[in-house]
């Protein structure tokens, strides 16, 4: 049943477009921020993602969780649901208290930022991987692997300090251990399964074209915008004909609120050479059938706006015709 729904979920995440996104598992992590301004200033923030959808928030004023979605509880029950957030709250008040304390022991300097991202992926039935990254200054900084903290092979004397140190505490990394690798992956399901109808929609892009700032003399930049969809994985190109420009330049794919998202793709051509040039956006949305954008055509937004203002005008004056007439009628 677990192997059903992981290839079901990268089946609909992906929308069937290409062979790398097709092995993308099942997964959901934690993601938290702790900034510390100085030896007296720290706060933190929480989220909860399934895949790239964000499912939790944490309100760190109350300290509880925040579920985002209707389904967002999984099947877990409410007692199971007080347990983890008073486990959260510890951690959060824990760790903040610890770095304080080892800061200068440890040789970490302020302004400090951490950020943890722990969760599981299901790769299959009986393949589930708990994972826990930690990064200081935005760098990686030492995982969890195998019950035990291990430096970054990127970061320096002080992660493995900082490992001596965690290692200690067999109790923490039996319960990493266990959230990672037994809690985290029967959430994932339960919450995929309750998930289940937000996670399978489809939604439409909307695209247009503009011009970016220009390149260089003669140059333009062509920007294809393509807003709105949902799932992420999208492909959106530059052509001329069939043939892909080898100068498209992708953005990332950037969050909207409501969960769907937006790409910015663009193409920088020597002006006299946009003519013939279209964007083509190929989402599981479209069925199929790909979106074409052509360049110059966007121009013609003041056709369409006379075309939406003469039937306008048309009607006014047909209606005024209609009223003179009448009131002609009237005269006897
Ligand atoms: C610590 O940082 C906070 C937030 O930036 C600031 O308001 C406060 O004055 C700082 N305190 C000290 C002792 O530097
Ligand atoms: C994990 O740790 C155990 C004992 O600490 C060891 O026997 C085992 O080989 C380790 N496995 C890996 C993959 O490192
Ligand atoms: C939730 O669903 C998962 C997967 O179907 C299952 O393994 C788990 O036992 C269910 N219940 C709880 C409370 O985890």
């Amino acid at each position: 049943m677990v192997s059903l729904q992981v290839t079901l979920l990268a089946a609909l995440l992906l929308g069937g477009h290409g062979a790398r996104a097709a092995q993308e598992p099942l997964s959901f992590h934690v993601a938290h921020i702790f900034s510390f301004a100085n030896q007296s200033w720290a706060q933190h923030q929480g989220s909860g993602w399934l895949g790239d959808m964000q499912t939790h928030g944490w309100d760190s004023k109350s300290e509880t969780i925040i579920f985002l979605r209707s389904w967002s509880k999984g099947n877990f029950s409410n007692e199971e649901l007080i347990d983890l957030e008073l486990l959260f709250r510890v951690y959060f008040i824990g760790l903040t208290r610890e770095t304080e304390e080892y800061a200068d022991q440890l040789h970490l300097t302020y302004p400090m930022e951490i950020q943890v991202a722990a969760g599981c992926e299901l790769h299959s039935s009986d393949i589930a991987k708990g994972f826990l990254q930690a990064a200081y200054q935005g760098s990686d900084f030492l995982s969890f692997q195998n019950m035990s903290w291990v430096p970054s092979l990127e970061s320096d004397s002080r992660a493995q300090s900082a490992c001596d140190l965690m290692n200690q505490y067999e109790a923490i990394r039996e319960t990493v251990h266990s959230l990672t690798t037994n809690t985290c992956p029967r959430f994932a399901l339960g919450l995929f399964d309750a998930g289940k109808v937000d996670l399978q929609k489809q939604v439409r892009p909307v695209a247009w074209l503009s011009s970016g700032p220009s390149p260089g003399p003669g140059r333009l930049l062509l920007v294809c915008h393509v807003s709105g969809f949902y799932p992420k994985p999208v492909w959106v190109t530059w052509m001329r004909g069939e043939q892909e420009q080898p100068g498209t330049r992708r953005g990332d794919v950037l969050p909207h609120a409501d969960g769907t998202w937006y790409l910015r793709v663009t193409l920088d051509v020597v002006a006299q050479e946009a003519a013939g040039l279209s964007c083509r956006v190929r989402h599981s949305s479209l069925g199929g059938r790909d979106m074409v954008l052509h360049w110059g055509h966007h121009l013609s937004m003041y056709l369409i706006l006379l075309a939406a203002i003469v039937p306008l005008i048309l009607l006014t004056v047909t209606a005024l015709w209609f009223k003179k007439r009448c009131s002609y009628q009237d005269i006897p």
